[in-house]
């Protein structure tokens, strides 16, 4: 029998890494979030797990006093809009919001874990030359962990999304596991949507049934026996931007629309002409795209001419479709974009608790 794994989630967002963390067994007893929105999605998935909605800068490590014999995992993602790539205007040792993973430090030396996962985006590898990843590896052999580092693709790992992500495990077990073997079977956008509603532009019934038979295994595991699901709200465009859609194909982006409905596009297009996914409609045979920003960048369905909704960007992720997200369309797309696939977390926590 697995031993009981309990964990802690610091800046836990709406809750993938951790319901990733519970599908892989662990029980998450606390969660800290300092945006109410995002603490209020975590309470309403998780009422098993106390949250804390704070600055983590604030406050006191929460007391751990996890069962006898448990095994005690810190895990969490900092904020990484600082290293992430599509963003160098501010990606450098004087964002300030990249020195918030020293938070998760103070908390390991607090509660001293057997385990720690920090995952963050893989830029954050180049990031000042290397300097935040040294950081961090110094930080954990200081400690006394163990460590090793994983590069991991979501679609690896039965998400229909490419999306890389950076993974710290620290072990003060002896055992440092390896990273987790890629899953032979790709999900592909065509299993994860095809049953999903017909929507329009600017969407806005939440609730919805289906409104066909599950078209796929993987839409079989998201739905979970559910009659309908939530979510179905889709941004609002005007008619500038809806007659740009329908010249876009599937695999297409701003680049196949006529220059003479990108006039007042330019300047956007110009400052980021290199960066393929504005405008990009969805091909339904491969993985997704990297779900980040997705209302700005206009992620479009592979057939209809709107941008992604909400349960649609969700599904990408892996959240299951008994998942729920507070706040308003723009909050919902920012948290479901900010996740860490629920299935890719599973993946990285199995390896752990098998190494237990
Ligand atoms: C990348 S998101 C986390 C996503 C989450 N791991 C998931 O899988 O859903 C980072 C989160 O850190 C929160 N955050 C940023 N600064 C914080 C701080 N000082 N204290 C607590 N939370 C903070 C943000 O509100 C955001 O929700």
């Amino acid at each position: 029998m697995s031993p009981l794994i309990q964990g802690i989630d610091l800046f836990a967002g709406a809750g993938g890494l951790s319901l990733g963390a519970q599908l892989a067994g662990v029980t998450v007893t606390h969660a800290i979030e300092e945006n109410r929105v995002a603490a209020n999605t975590y309470r309403i998935n998780h009422p098993e797990t106390q949250v804390i909605e704070a600055d983590i800068r604030s406050i006191d490590p929460p007391a751990f006093k996890p069962k006898p014999a448990a095994v005690k995992l810190l895990f969490g993602g900092p904020p990484c809009q600082g290293f992430s790539t599509s963003n160098q205007r501010t990606r450098s040792a004087d964002n300030p919001k990249n020195w918030l993973f020293g938070e998760f430090f103070r908390f390991a030396r607090f509660s001293q874990p057997d385990w720690i996962v920090l995952e963050n985006v893989k830029g954050l590898r180049q990031t000042a030359d290397g300097h935040f990843e040294e950081l961090i590896l110094k930080q954990l052999e200081t400690l006394g962990y163990e460590s090793a580092l994983w590069v991991l693709c979501a679609a690896d790992f039965g998400v229909p999304q490419r999306r890389y992500r950076l993974f710290f495990v620290g072990s003060r077990t002896g055992r440092v596991p390896m990273a987790p073997s890629p899953q032979k079977k790709i999900v592909t956008v065509k299993h994860a949507l095809a049953d999903l509603p017909v929507l329009g532009v600017g969407a806005h019934e939440d609730v919805l049934p289906y409104p066909c038979a599950a078209r796929s295994n993987y839409a079989k595991q998201m739905r979970g026996g559910l009659t309908e699901c939530s979510g179905h709200l889709v941004t609002a465009n005007n008619s500038t931007v809806t007659k740009r859609y329908p010249h876009i194909p599937q695999g297409g982006n701003w680049q196949n629309i006529p220059k003479r409905l990108m006039q007042n596009y330019s300047n956007l297009v110009n400052s980021r002409s290199r960066h393929t996914g504005i405008y990009r409609r969805l091909s339904w045979d491969e993985p997704s795209i990297v779900i980040a920003n997705y209302r700005k960048n206009m992620l479009i369905h592979p057939e209809q001419h709107r941008g992604l909704s909400v349960r649609e960007a969700a599904r990408l992720q892996s959240f299951p479709d008994s998942y729920r997200f507070c706040g308003s369309i723009g909050l919902q797309q920012q948290q479901v974009s900010n996740a860490v696939p629920p299935l890719l977390a599973k993946a990285v926590f199995s390896q752990i608790l098998n190494a237990e």
